[in-house]
């Protein structure tokens, strides 16, 4: 195993809950983040021993929406990650903004504390959508922020998009993908575009069911998809993973460590790890957390123990998320065995049915095969 490792900070805080979200953010528990950040500063120190020993690489701070709390509480955490690892094997620090938390303050700290990438949900252009799933910005925050983060000179800027969504339409989704591909002279450099995902007992979930809201069909949605795909490619953001884009030398290396299934460990309420073949997260409750760190108690749960054969299917499902796909010596070289003595039968029947390709020593999805990849995933489930 590589001496590498990832490492994802969970902030829960939000200033409203949008109407789509099931991450685990909390509005309304303000007077908790002062204990919070205290304990996720604890727990990394905990940690002490694998921060030290490891080569960290890459932090990505995500939520919930770090940057609505205190820059103070950024920098805390990141000084106390400082004093553990060693900083020249850092190259990519990420955190999630929203736009209408982003000040010029805050972007100074973010920058003195070495973060050098920014990621921004925008989700749409247009101010009736955004309002009907609840967002608390408006595009013109969304202007603001931009400027904002170009003044502040770091200039790795991801914008996330979500389609499709309550009020769009094939015209107003080509509005918003054209809109964002012209920002590459403001730094815009990544674009991850997520289909919508309606988790139950959600507000728009309730919506959609009420008939309160709506959203376009299946043929339209197609459209929108196929519009994205093939003009992010042309205007040079190259597809390198399903939902997500990236001008040359910009794929966000620490999601790359997923799709790489290597190592990452994660700190915050809810957060998950990877480390010594074992999958684990921590409790999903704020309090809980808090109060297990406060008084030493363990915060993991959900421990998978993984076997050989669950490590190299889930190798498989993460690998062939990337257009690349999966590269038969890599998978040789990391597991011993060859793909075709394991699961030949499996890939010849998704390459006769045109899911598959194998190409270039490589096997990958096909186009068909992107567009129905559950179909894929369930194979070597
Ligand atoms: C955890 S959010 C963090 C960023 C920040 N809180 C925000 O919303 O701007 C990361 C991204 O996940 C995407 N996302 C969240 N819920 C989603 C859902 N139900 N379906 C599709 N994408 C979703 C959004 O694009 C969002 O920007
Ligand atoms: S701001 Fe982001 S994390 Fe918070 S509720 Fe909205 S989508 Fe979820």
């Amino acid at each position: 195993m590589n001496n590498d490792l990832g490492i994802y900070i969970h902030i829960p805080f939000c200033l409203k809950k949008c109407y789509y979200c099931d991450f685990v953010s909390y509005s309304n528990k303000e007077e908790m983040i002062e204990k919070y950040i205290f304990a996720l500063c604890k727990e990394i120190l905990q940690n002490a021993d694998i921060l030290s020993e490891r080569k960290v690489e890459t932090i990505y701070i995500g939520g919930g929406t770090p940057s609505y709390i205190d820059a103070k509480y950024i920098k805390q955490i990141l000084d106390t990650l400082y004093m553990l690892v060693d900083k020249q094997y850092l190259k990519e620090v990420t955190i999630e903004c929203n736009p209408n938390s982003i000040t010029k303050e805050k972007l100074e700290i973010y920058k003195e504390s070495g973060i050098n990438r920014i990621s921004i949900g925008l989700q749409s252009i247009y101010d009736d959508i955004l309002k009907t799933i609840g967002r608390v910005h408006t595009f013109s925050d969304f202007t603001s922020a931009l400027e904002l983060v170009n003044q502040s000179g770091i200039d790795n800027i991801s914008v996330d998009l979500i389609y499709p969504l309550p009020n769009l339409d094939f015209n107003r989704f080509k509005d918003t993908v054209d809109y964002v591909i012209g920002l590459k002279d403001k730094n815009v450099k990544h674009i991850s575009i997520y289909n919508l995902e309606v988790h139950e007992n959600t507000k728009l979930d309730f919506l959609l069911k009420e008939g309160y809201a709506s959203l376009v069909d299946e043929d339209e949605e197609y459209e929108m998809y196929k519009y994205l795909v093939s003009t992010l490619q042309e205007k040079g953001f190259l597809r390198y993973e399903i939902s997500n884009y990236a001008l040359e030398g910009y794929l966000s290396k620490h999601n790359l460590r997923y799709w790489e299934q290597k190592e990452y460990l994660g700190f915050g309420v809810n957060a998950s790890s990877f480390l010594n073949s074992s999958r684990y997260k921590n409790i999903p409750s704020i309090e809980q957390y808090i109060d297990n760190i406060a008084n030493n108690l363990p915060t993991k749960t959900d421990v998978e123990d993984m076997d050989l054969l669950s490590l190299m299917k889930e190798y498989i499902i993460l690998s062939l998320r990337k257009i690349d796909g999966l590269n038969l010596m890599s998978f040789k070289t990391r597991y011993k065995k060859d793909i075709f003595d394991l699961f030949k039968e499996e890939i010849d029947d998704l390459i006769k049915n045109g899911l598959l390709i194998l190409e270039n020593n490589s096997l990958k999805l096909t186009t068909r095969g992107l567009e129905v990849a559950n179909v894929v995933w369930e194979t070597f489930v």
